[in-house]
Formats: structure tokens, sequence, C-alpha cells
């Protein structure tokens, strides 16, 4: 491509630290797209004639059907994507091949080929997170009366539904979606045209490239255009911070499918066993979701890191961009696909979490509230007298609700009979009908309005 200079082959080394088409072989659709648009862009502006431009698009299709036919000679000679195309469309067609590359550098070419297909993944993330928050939403329909003991510390805190629970996931997994769509609109924008870094002294006109790609508009300025990758960096940003509510929510999974737990199952298709000890169930698929999150927060790190630091314009550096942004994306596909099945076949163990709802004094605060409210007392002495109670109810060896109320008494003389009813982790959280909080029918609005919202 550029033997008109040089006057030896690259060396080996040069071409082995240089080569990409292994990696970069992925954008051969969104760099044919490229290449088609830019086409007809050319055509339409008189810069090359339509017999050429139609040779060069009767190539290209050529070129698509032996990719997608699986007989395209991806080869390392031609370094990259963009050279490889270009150089079988030269072995098609002839000369006329020679012109697509006009008022272009693989630049703008590799900027607009990454922006189209980061483009296509944050889309893909987003409807797959709402296929998970579908999957939530179900079971958290099923579940919204269920008790299940709520944790600060991993220490029994309050009692919450098992609804409520799953459905502070699809909470954080719509705010995911919404980073993913924020991300796309702003990398929405079409770098094609600004060629090497300078832009072109052609007529081109970047504006009906832009609307054949789908993009919103050219990037404005055109060595910003080939340079910056802030774009992949949001999408990789939003995919940790997805990865991170999606390794919470398998780390729960792991807790909750311990035999100490018991609170939950997945069925043997959706678990591993072990080859040596028999009796073992093992949560395989949500540790790997877990652990995915690694890569991908990797991922972030190391393009972050590849980025900083480099002048303007364009860098080799940049190659490095593709691996991290594949990586990432293929592993966040898995995870959340992965933690759509596992929410989707959990089975609750209900009793068992609703028997643990009540124990460890879960409804110490409600006792605690029901003096301030019932007795008028200010919330700190509530609490200690609601403290003492959970010291005598330890040392007899019994729960709140099972004080005589003699026992009670001796505490605080007010406290009457109808304390009682405030006891029960049914009751607590009946109670709880602050917006968003865990009484079932609050629980059930939230299930309604997030229906309606993905509908
Ligand atoms: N394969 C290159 C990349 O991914 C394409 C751009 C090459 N540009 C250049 N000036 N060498 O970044």
């Amino acid at each position: 491509m550029w033997g008109g200079r040089f006057s030896s082959r690259p060396a080996d080394i040069m071409q082995a630290i240089n080569v990409s088409i292994g990696v970069d072989q992925r954008l051969w659709a969104q760099d044919l797209a490229g290449s088609r648009a830019h086409c007809r862009m050319l055509m339409a502006k008189a810069i090359i004639t339509e017999p050429d431009g139609q040779a060069i698009l009767n190539g290209l299709d050529t070129i698509e059907a032996e990719i997608t036919g699986g007989i395209f000679p991806f080869r390392d000679q031609y370094e990259d994507i963009h050279m490889n195309v270009e150089a079988r469309l030269s072995e098609l067609i002839g000369e006329p091949s020679g012109r697509l590359h006009t008022a272009r550098s693989r630049n703008d070419q590799v900027a607009t080929d990454f922006r189209l297909w980061v483009r296509d993944a944050c889309d893909r993330a987003v409807e797959q997170l709402q296929g998970l928050q579908k999957a939530l939403l179900a079971r958290a329909e099923q579940h919204a009366g269920d008790l299940m003991p709520g944790f600060t510390h991993l220490q029994t805190a309050q009692p919450v539904t098992l609804g409520h629970h799953l459905m502070a996931y699809v909470e954080m997994f719509g705010r995911d979606a919404g980073r993913f769509a924020d991300a796309r609109t702003r990398m929405n924008e079409n770098p094609l045209g600004a060629a090497a870094l300078a832009g072109s002294p052609f007529p081109i006109d970047r504006h009906m490239t832009a609307q054949a790609l789908g993009f919103d508009r050219p990037m404005a300025n055109s060595l910003d255009a080939v340079s910056d990758r802030d774009f992949a960096l949001e999408s990789l940003a939003a995919a940790s911070i997805t990865a991170g509510h999606l390794s919470r929510l398998a780390e729960e999974i792991v807790v909750w499918m311990t035999p100490m737990f018991g609170f939950a199952s997945l069925p043997d298709d959706l678990t591993t066993g072990s080859s040596i000890m028999p009796q073992k169930r093992n949560p395989d698929a949500a540790e790997l979701v877990r652990a995915k999150s690694g890569r991908i927060l990797g991922s972030l790190v190391a393009l972050s890191t590849v980025m900083k630091g480099l002048p303007l314009a364009y860098s080799k550096d940049m190659q490095e961009d593709k691996p991290p942004v594949f990586e990432a994306f293929d592993a966040l596909t898995l995870a959340l696909g992965a933690m759509t099945a596992m929410v989707s076949a959990l089975q609750p163990n209900t009793e068992k979490m609703a028997a643990a709802a009540g124990a460890g004094f879960s409804t110490a605060t409600d006792l605690a509230d029901w003096l301030v409210r019932e007795l008028n007392l200010p919330f700190r002495q509530a609490h200690h007298v609601t403290g003492a109670a959970v010291k005598r109810a330890e040392a007899l060896g019994v729960g709140l609700a099972d004080l005589s109320l003699d026992e009670l008494k001796i505490l605080h003389p007010g406290i009457t009979e109808a304390v009682y009813e405030v006891l029960s982790p049914e009751a607590s959280c009946a109670s709880r009908q602050s917006y968003g909080g865990t009484a079932p029918e609050q629980v059930r609005a939230q299930i309604a309005e997030w229906k309606s919202r993905l509908a």
C-alpha cells in the first residue's frame, strides 16, 4: 500500500507487532458499510465516476459474499481489515479499486468502523439488560409478598420481601441501560471524512455519509474525529458498572445457595457437580458472572491507559483499542445471558427465607418505632429500651415476640399488648408503606410501573 517510498518489505518482527487482522476482522461488516457509504458519496459528488463507483460497489458485494461464505482470504500481510478489503477489491475489480480511498484515510475509516461496532454493542447491551429486567420483574411479581431477611453488613437487619430485593436490581439494571443509551447518543457522530487528520480538499459531503451510516451528524473537528476513543471508554465504563451490579447479584446467588443459607437453588442444568465430592452442586455460572467483572473493568483500565498521554492526532497505540472492547463486550454478553437464565430458573426456598426473616431480632426497629409512636419516647431512648429487650430475649434464647408482656413492662411500664402487632416480620414489612419501601403494595406498585416502562 505504500511501496512507492519503501525499498524493503517489513521485517518479520515488524509485521508481527503491527498485524491486527486477527482482531479487527470482526469489523468487516462495519468496514463494508463505511466503504459503501463513502463510495456512494464520492459518486454523488462526482469525485469518482459512476462506472468506477459501480464496480467498487459490486466488488464490495462480492467481498461480503466471500466473508459470509467463509472463503474470504484474511491475510496477515495486509495488516488490518481495511487493507485486506482493499487488497481483495483490487484483485476482484482491478484499477477502479484504487479510487475508493480518495478523500479517506484508515484513520477516519477505523474510527468510523469502531464507532459503528461499539454503537451496536451498546444497543445489544440495552436489549439484554431489558431482558434481564423482565426476568427479574416476573420473579419479583411471584414473590412480592414473600418474606426474607434484609441485611446490612450481611447481618440480619430488617425483614424485606424477596420481590423488593429483586426489584432493587431492576432499578440498577435500568440505570445501566440508561448509561449505554446515553453513551450511544454522544457517540453517534460521523468521523468519516476527517481523512488522515486535517479534513479533505475534495468536495466531500460528510452529512451524506453520516446519514447513510445512521449517525446524527458529522463530527465537528477532524483531529478529534480520528484521535479520540472516549466513546469506547464510555461504553466500557457503562459495561464495568453493569458488571459490578451483575457481580453483586451473582454473589448473592452464591451465598443463597450455600447449605448454611439454603435460601435458593438452581436446577441441574445451571449448576455443576464435583468430580470427587458427590454431594456438591456448584453455582459455577454465578461465580463466573462474578469473575467477568474483573475482565470487564480490566478492559476499561487497559484502554484508559492506552489513551492517556497520546498527542493528537492518530497514533498506532490506538490499534490496541479493539481487544479490550471486544473482550469486555463478549464477557458482558455471556454474563447477562447467564444471569438472565439463572434469575428465571432460581428456585427460592421461601419457607427458609421467611423463617430467617423473623430470626435475629429483625423487628427490633419496629419495637423502637412503636415506642416512639405510641409512648412518645425520643427515638434514642426507644433504641435503648429495645436494646435491653433484645438482650433479655437473647439471654432467654427466644425471639422478641416471645417475651411476655410482664418482661416487656419491666423494660418500660407503658408497653401494652398492642406491641405484639408490630413484632412479626409480616407486620414489619406491611408497615413500610413509604414510597419505595418494602410493603408488598409498594413493591407491586413499582413492578407495575416498570412493566409499563418496559412494555
Ligand atoms: N489498524 C489500524 C487501527 O486499528 C488502522 C488505522 C491505521 N492508521 C495508520 N495511520 N497507520 O488503528
